[in-house]
């Protein structure tokens, strides 16, 4: 989703974000990026090293997320997906865990929960990776105002989050389901999706934007302009997300576990991408739906030239994509597919009155050749492609089957099943 209204790069500051509490001792520990040591690899773009090498962080203050503990058994290591033991449960509070230690019963390699979050980053991040996770702390790196006040444009607008959430979530259906988002940012889609009775696990890499997400779960305010007209759960959202910092590409949770998956983050190259696409898939159990969405490369794009690559203000790289990219992409792992644009940008529209705006921006999104001025790419994805398991019968034909045991029976023979198994 665009971005627009981000700070330019020269303005990050970046600081190192250690997670554990304490020296651990028997089990190798998982790597902490430190931005520090960061010098730049031989295919990075050098304004994005400089600035970089440049920078220091701020973090937000401390915030009382809690990790709620029913949302271990879903967590992987991000090295080899093996199963996470909790080695060490260090500070609980009144939801879940505060601090604790994770320990993968594959590899032994440790994990931190601190602050309530789960901390699964694992090396390498690209460069650009390391980049935007800067921008993205420094973005958040103050405690958000009580109340979401919404920029007058941008990403973030009023208008934006109407005419994006309302089809997002309509396709999405989170309601008392398991939901694994990735990309959650400051928790626009991921409060929503709790106050309309889901649990949610909620992956980023920017810890910032998850401590801000963090801090909103007890006040259940959501970062957005758009309200839902029914909440299905108390306003104290704690026990129902539970936070986790991760790279998408390298991420694993327990398989067939989750109904819904979303993701509005397009990750910056192919192998990232189908890398998330394959774990969405295996997340996701047989009924599951994945939603997602990516920038378009839409009408006013293709018919003035514009470039398929690009970077917002703030510095972070963006791709536009067209509907067959997306269906060449996500179609490998999953066999029902829907792509359609949404959110148009229509000229001179934002010199009507705003609710004049958004009836006519609903009814270009709806109207055959207006839609394709949509900026964003909305993608539902069903039943999850699978690996098929060694030596499982198939259900097969009856009939067949019938004839082939009444053929094997003729000849002496066995059949391929008991007289008395049920075919
Ligand atoms: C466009 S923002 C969307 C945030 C939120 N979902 C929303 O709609 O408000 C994309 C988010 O994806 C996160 N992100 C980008 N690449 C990622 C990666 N490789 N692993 C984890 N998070 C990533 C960024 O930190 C950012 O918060
Ligand atoms: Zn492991």
């Amino acid at each position: 989703m665009p971005c627009t209204t981000a700070r330019a790069h020269g303005n990050v500051r970046i600081t190192p974000t250690v997670l554990h509490s304490g020296p651990l001792r028997s089990a190798r520990v998982a790597p902490q990026m430190d931005p520090r040591s960061f010098r730049g690899r031989k295919e990075d773009k050098s304004t994005i090293s400089v600035a970089m090498r440049e920078s220091s962080v701020q973090q937000v203050a401390l915030v009382s997320a809690e990790f709620p503990r029913h949302f271990l058994a879903l967590l992987r290591c991000s090295y080899d997906a093996g199963p996470l033991i909790l080695a060490a449960e260090l500070q609980r509070g009144a939801v879940g865990l505060v601090q604790a230690r994770l320990r993968c019963a594959v590899c032994d390699i440790e994990y931190g929960i601190e602050d309530g979050i789960a901390n699964l980053i694992s090396d390498p991040l690209t460069s650009e990776d390391q980049y935007e996770m800067a921008i993205r702390d420094s973005q958040h790196s103050s405690l958000p105002p009580d109340r979401f006040v919404p920029p007058a444009s941008g990403w973030r607008s009023k208008l934006s989050d109407l005419l994006e959430i309302p089809h997002h979530l309509s396709e999405l259906q989170p309601k008392a389901c398991t939901v694994l988002e990735i990309g959650c940012g400051d928790g626009r889609f991921t409060m929503l999706m709790a106050q309309m009775g889901a649990s949610v696990l909620a992956v980023d890499f920017s810890l910032n934007s998850l401590r801000t997400l963090g801090s909103r779960l007890q006040s259940g305010i959501a970062p957005t302009a758009y309200h839902l007209r029914h909440l299905c759960s108390p306003s104290d959202l704690r026990g129902r997300v539970a936070l986790v910092r991760a790279d998408a590409s390298h991420f694993h949770v327990a398989p067939r576990s989750f109904d819904r998956a979303l993701s509005t983050t397009p990750l910056d190259s192919r192998e990232e991408r189908l890398a998330m696409y394959r774990s969405i898939a295996e997340a996701l159990g047989d009924d599951g739906r994945y939603v997602g969405s990516v920038e378009n490369d839409d009408l006013t794009r293709r018919l003035l030239g514009l470039p398929l690559a690009r970077r917002y203000s703030s510095g972070i790289f963006i791709e536009h994509f067209s509907v067959a990219k997306v269906w060449r992409e996500v179609s490998p792992f999953f066999s029902k597919l829907r792509i359609r644009p949404i959110r148009p940008r229509l000229p001179f529209i934002h010199r009507l009155p705003s609710n004049w705006e958004l009836c006519l921006s609903r009814l270009a999104a709806a109207t055959p050749v207006l839609r394709h001025l949509g900026e964003i790419l909305l993608f539902r994805a069903e039943r999850p492609v699978r690996q098929p398991t060694e030596g499982i019968h198939r259900r097969g034909s009856k009939l067949a089957k019938r004839l082939f045991r009444w053929y094997m029976s003729k000849l002496g023979k066995d059949s391929l099943w008991e007289n008395n198994e049920p075919i």
